[in-house]
């Protein structure tokens, strides 16, 4: 009877499902940027128009983010990005922090070897070594055309000028403003003003001084000189573990993208050290065997498939992901058809499974909450889909004092201690244990799809542990569902990470008939008043055109031409 009135109480708060599925967004003829802020978008469409291809606005986005969407662009950060240039050759730049060389297995640990609250999440010791100048820097000399200083430029214009807060900006850092005072041992200029509301300019002077110097000096304007000095005694006066050394020995790496096929699509994917390319790619191809376009969009039925497959394969992700340059990860193993095929034979389309019942599987020996996303795509028809990020929204709440910008608190995403759930409730073992000079594991899934050789869709999202699930679910919506890019993008979002064993879903992903049938079949399914996700993403059309979905969860905006 108890769970009968739970059930009743959680209709009450259920919405109807999405009803702007069929909306169209943005139609260009030839480039596009989709970005989580307006500012963001449209100067990465003007260094288009100047005749920049897709990494030069990719550069030129990534920096300007770092000023107006402070929760998740960042030049403290790190992130992964996935390219696919017109002739087809593709290529992934690693570009995560990396744990601090004084860091250790214990380091979150008391004596008793008790989890201490918080201290992976908030402050110093949650900061890895920041990734995204260097990243930026490589992806350029490597592939872009354009001066650096012209890419750098809008942000620091951005930043001396100042830019009107939008509504939600202004509501998120009024909320963090306590954190950002008792974090940051010297006040920034985001507190200039006690209470922000839409419309205020923030103008941002010592974040300008660093991006100058990042334009005038690239990597040695971040990594050496005025800002590390910066950054060194930030950590010195919060007691953080980040030195001089860390900064100067600190690579961004060039990986080989993980591709994979699901029915006439490649996919194009960023490997580990994130386990989001892995974990799409094993989720598309366990649907490949089922027929969930006859089966409808978010249907009971189709949603049942989809938490199934979501439980094993966070399972997977638990024991056997983690930074391939210090465990060997099976990535064949976990890809393997047989091996999926195997890991779905529990599966009933009757009754949920229980998550207890759902071990790691044991794949084939190996071979030798904030972030952002944006994609963009060029005349020339060059793709780049980017995924950043500081963490949490605004990261470890430290900003560098003098330099203006803060610190992630990536850390929490090494599993801590054995069994001990991140903030995004994952759970991990040794692959993803804290050890000096690693990188900690992702969720971030960048990604690009082909279909007969030519390209197809850019997508991404933040979101933390739920980063997979919506870029899984977005690809589905258009390439099962038919929907527009913009529709797709619209659509309720549900997802399952096998532990917990809940289902979060948005108010709008079922209709009260289909939430009732994922109950009566066992999933606990969570409405949450939160949304999932903010995935920004291109799908070029049969004529060639491009259809831009940007989320409307966010400021998130379209731009191009
Ligand atoms: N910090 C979120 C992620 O990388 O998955």
């Amino acid at each position: 009877m108890r769970k009968f009135y739970l059930i009743l109480l959680l209709f009450s708060t259920v919405g109807c499902a999405s009803s702007n599925l069929n909306e169209r967004g943005l139609v260009t003829e030839q480039a596009m940027v989709v970005s989580a802020h307006p500012l963001a978008s449209a100067v990465g469409a003007d260094i288009l128009r100047r005749g920049g291809n897709a990494v030069d606005a990719a550069v030129a986005v990534q920096f300007a983010l770092a000023v107006v969407y402070p929760d998740a662009g960042n030049l403290g950060g790190g992130g992964f990005l996935v390219l696919r240039l017109q002739d087809r050759r593709i290529d992934a730049l690693d570009y995560r922090e990396k744990a601090p060389a004084a860091a250790h297995r214990n380091m979150y640990l008391n004596e008793k070897g008790e989890v201490i609250k918080g201290l992976s999440v908030k402050g110093h010791l949650a900061a890895g070594v920041p990734g995204t100048v260097d990243g930026m820097v490589q992806v350029h000399e490597k592939y872009g055309s354009l001066p650096w200083r012209e890419l750098v430029q809008p942000a620091v214009l951005l930043a001396a000028r100042g830019f009107p807060l939008t509504k939600l900006e202004a509501k998120k850092l009024n909320e963090n403003r306590k954190d950002f005072i008792r974090y940051s041992t010297q006040r920034p200029d985001f507190i200039l003003k006690s209470r922000w509301k839409k419309g205020d300019t923030l103008r941002l002077k010592e974040l300008a001084s660093t991006l100058e110097r990042i334009r005038d000096k690239g990597r040695a304007g971040f990594y050496e000189g005025p800002t590390a000095q910066l950054i060194v005694a930030e950590m010195q006066r919060g007691k953080g573990l980040i030195s001089k050394a860390d900064l100067q020995n600190y690579s961004a790496v060039w990986r080989s993208p993980l591709t994979g096929t699901y029915k006439d699509y490649t996919v194009i994917s960023m490997p580990p050290p994130s386990s989001g390319g892995l974990a799409l790619l094993q989720l598309l191809t366990i649907t490949s065997d089922y027929p969930v376009a006859d089966w409808g969009w978010n249907t009971t039925k189709t949603a049942h498939f989809m938490i199934e497959a979501e439980r094993r394969v966070y399972a997977d992700r638990a024991k056997h992901l983690g930074d391939p340059d210090f465990y060997q990860v099976p990535v064949a193993g976990l890809l393997d058809k047989t091996y999926l095929k195997r890991r779905m034979c529990n599966f009933s389309l009757k009754h949920a499974t229980d998550s207890d019942d759902i071990a790691p599987g044991e794949p084939g020996p190996p071979e030798a909450k904030h972030t952002t996303h944006y994609s963009i795509v060029d005349q020339q028809g060059n793709a780049v889909s980017v995924t950043t990020t500081l963490n949490s929204s605004f990261g470890s709440k430290v900003f560098v004092g003098g330099a203006g910008f803060l610190l992630n608190n990536e850390m929490d995403d090494f599993s801590i201690k054995p069994g001990h759930p991140n903030t995004y409730g994952l759970l991990g073992g040794d692959a993803n244990a804290v050890e000096s000079g690693k990188r900690m594991l992702s969720s971030m899934t960048p990604t690009i799809l082909e279909k007969d050789g030519n390209l197809f869709m850019v997508v991404g999202s933040p979101g933390g542990s739920t980063i997979i699930t919506s870029v899984y679910q977005t690809i589905l919506n258009v390439t099962a569902h038919n929907l527009p890019m913009q529709g797709a993008v619209n659509a309720g979002r549900f997802h399952h990470q096998w532990e917990p064993d809940v289902v979060l879903a948005e108010k709008k992903a079922f209709t009260l008939g289909r939430f009732l049938g994922l109950w009566w079949k066992g999933h606990k399914v969570i409405p949450l008043s939160r949304t999932i996700g903010r995935v920004d993403a291109i799908l070029v059309l049969p004529d060639g055109k491009l259809e831009g979905g940007a989320d409307p969860r966010g400021d998130d905006a379209a731009a191009g031409f």
